[in-house]
């Protein structure tokens, strides 16, 4: 089986590259260092030629400061489904963020461009599962809240469940090998905690004792449980004590 990765040397996409070498899949690698751009649509669809699923792991980032990220993202996914369209790739997994819809983030511009994403591939007429997953544990070192400072670390204070990267992509690669039927798959981790928490227990647990500085968030809503897992979740481990260990 062939199977293309786009986003192959992200947080969740090397993860999914892993898994799918190791099930003997032929991947193909989808980056800018690998002659791909998702914005631009270069490369693209050569990329997807003899692929049977595509999996998009990517976070198409604008090449400057001209386009922002919505912008960047959109264009993404637009090109995405034209060239799976094109090399008639039948199936595509998409990963996004559960929770975007919530009117709560409607001023929130990276969650518009995360719904606008999921509504270009659920109307492009391919077989689709949209894997939508909480925060990530790896969401603690995250630029989006997270600042490292010499003398410290701030820390936006957003209420997340967060669930690993690991586990993230083992449901990608399964979905990709062999689709479960739902659609979507939403997944969360076991527990909820503030992400200053997180962050400071990331850092003990690597031996980096920088005082960690709780800051306001970006929206109000991303410290008021609007990001936590509806009932429909999956909820899938490690815990985050497990997942910590597992840095060490
Ligand atoms: N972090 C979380 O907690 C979380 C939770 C739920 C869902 N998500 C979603 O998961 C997805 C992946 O996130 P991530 O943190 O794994 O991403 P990431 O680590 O930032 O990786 C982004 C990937 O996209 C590729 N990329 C960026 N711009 C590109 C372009 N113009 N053309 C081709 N490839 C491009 C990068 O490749 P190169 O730079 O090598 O080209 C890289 O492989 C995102 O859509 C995010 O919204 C994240």
């Amino acid at each position: 089986m062939r199977i293309a990765v786009l986003g192959a040397t992200g947080t969740a996409g090397s993860r999914v590259v892993r898994r799918l070498n190791a099930e003997n899949v032929s991947v193909v690698a989808v980056c800018r260092a690998n002659g791909v751009d998702l914005v631009t649509g270069e490369g693209l669809v050569d990329a997807l030629s003899g692929v049977e699923a595509v999996v998009d792991a990517s976070n198409a980032f604008p090449p400057d400061d001209s386009m922002d990220w919505g912008e960047a993202l959109t264009r993404a996914t637009r090109n995405v489904v034209d060239a799976c369209a094109r090399q008639r790739v039948p199936r595509l997994v998409f990963l996004s963020i559960l929770g975007v819809e919530d009117p709560a983030f409607d001023e929130f511009p990276y969650y518009l461009a995360k719904r606008e994403q999921e509504s270009i591939v659920s109307g492009s007429g391919l077989d689709v599962t949209v894997v939508e997953t909480t925060q990530w544990y790896e969401f603690a070192t995250n630029p989006a809240a997270v600042t490292f400072y010499d003398d410290r670390i701030e820390v936006q204070d957003w209420l997340v469940q967060p669930v690993a990267a690991d586990t993230v992509a083992d449901v990608l690669a399964r979905e990709s090998l062999s689709p479960s039927g739902e659609n979507p798959v939403s997944i969360t981790g076991p527990e909820k905690v503030r992400l200053p928490e997180l962050a400071r227990r990331r850092s003990r647990a690597l031996g980096d004792e920088r005082p960690v500085h709780t800051v306001e968030p970006y929206l109000p809503a991303l410290s008021g449980g609007a990001l936590l897992a509806p009932e429909k979740a999956r909820t899938l481990g490690p815990g985050l004590e497990e997942w910590l260990a597992s840095l060490r």
